[in-house]
């Protein structure tokens, strides 16, 4: 069923949402300013006071457009997509360079990392992880509030010689929320101050219990500095994706989550995208928020080109003609007709959404100064 917000449709109307309330009231009803209305009252409330109603609904122009159910037989098993999280200096990027071999953290800016990268990794038992190294939290929260859910496993990395400190709290509490999985990789423990059985009693306040301590929790002590155990940290992201039977459907039109998104000088709009359904293609029509676009060429993690990326596969991918946005849900459709449909619907509620708060902020001033 459609429904709006009080506050959404005040703000959509340019109206304050104690008229609205007041009106609500009238007829009967109590209201508060966060309480959902069905769409037809919302017509009647928007009439009354003087606007034009055009009921434009979601699902007549995204109809389909994501999460479309597959059939069983056509599941395939997929890459794991594996987050490192972690407070500030633990060792994220070490991490993950130690993992891919090669070495970013000394190409970075004073070692910060200033990038959300995306590879896949080879593990031992012959499986591939997709790793996503996040800038921030932030980031991740972002996706999270836009619906965009990436990752499948969370590798909470802790300094031994630090401990817990209040990103590892966030880092906890993020997994939580999106009900992902913790690995947790303590590190730095080559450090002649490095104290793992500090690190695996401190996280218990943050219920968060260590197979080592009779917990559920997988663990591992390594150092991204010495390489120790890093196998045993593929391995046990492995182990931890069979549990989870991670699959995909690789034959269909590809939906996937921009991870990153720029404006390059060169080559135009350029998106990281983290394939999610379906195989992506050149030429391949596509659509992520108010953007389209014609894939132009597609960039694996090597800096390679290649002619399709399936489920898991982090992929550059050119040919957009605006600059997506981080979070931005990607999807290829049937043809450029159906891009412009999708697009024009969204770039005017998004216009329509800028001018009513335009005018909100207009008629507070108003308020203000009569
Ligand atoms: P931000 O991206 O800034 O949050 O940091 P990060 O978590 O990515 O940490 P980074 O990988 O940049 O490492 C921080 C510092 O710790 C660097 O000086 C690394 O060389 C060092 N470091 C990382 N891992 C280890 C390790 O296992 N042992 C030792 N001794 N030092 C490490
Ligand atoms: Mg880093």
């Amino acid at each position: 069923p459609e429904t709006i917000t009080i506050a959404d449709l005040a703000n959509r109307m340019s109206e304050r949402a104690v008229d609205i309330i007041r009106m609500l009231m009238k007829q009967g009803a109590m209201h508060k300013i966060t309480d959902v209305i069905d769409a037809d009252t919302a017509q009647l409330i928007a009439e009354e006071l003087g606007h034009t109603v055009r009921r434009v609904a979601e699902s007549d122009v995204e109809e389909g457009l994501f999460d479309s159910p597959d059939p069983e037989e056509m599941l395939e098993s997929r890459a794991p997509v594996v987050t490192i999280m972690g407070h500030v200096d633990h060792g994220k990027t070490s991490l993950l360079d130690a993992l891919r071999k090669t070495n970013v953290v000394s190409g970075e800016a004073g070692g910060i990392t200033q990038h959300i990268g995306a590879y896949q990794v080879q593990t031992p038992l012959g499986g591939l992880v997709t790793f996503i190294d996040t800038p921030g939290h932030a980031a991740f929260t972002a996706m999270r509030a836009r619906g965009a859910k990436v990752t499948d496993i969370v590798v909470l990395v802790v300094a031994a010689n630090d401990s817990v400190m209040p990103q590892t709290v966030e880092a906890i509490n993020h997994a939580k929320a999106a009900k992902v999985p913790l690995i947790v990789a303590i590190n730095k423990i080559d450090l002649p101050d490095a104290r793992p059985e500090k690190v695996k009693t401190d996280l218990l306040q943050y219920e968060v219990q260590l197979e080592s301590l009779g917990g559920d929790v997988l663990e591992v002590e390594l150092s991204a500095k010495t390489g120790q155990n890093l196998d045993k940290l593929l391995e046990l992201i492995q182990l931890q994706a069979e549990v989870l039977e991670l699959k995909a459907n690789p034959f269909r039109l590809a939906e996937g989550t921009v991870i990153e998104a720029k404006l390059d000088r060169g080559r135009g709009p350029v998106a990281t995208v983290l394939i999610q359904r379906g195989t992506m293609h050149p030429g391949d029509i596509i659509v992520a928020g108010a953007e389209w676009g014609r894939v132009r060429a597609l960039i694996n993690d090597k800096g390679e080109s290649t002619d399709g990326a399936g489920p898991s596969v982090p992929v550059e991918v050119l040919g957009f003609n605006g600059t997506p946005e981080a979070g931005d849900r990607v999807a290829v459709v049937e043809n450029e007709a159906r891009a412009r449909e999708i697009t024009d619907y969204r770039s005017n509620l998004k216009r329509e959404k800028a001018a009513a708060r335009l005018g909100a902020g207009r008629s507070s001033l108003a308020d203000m100064m009569s």
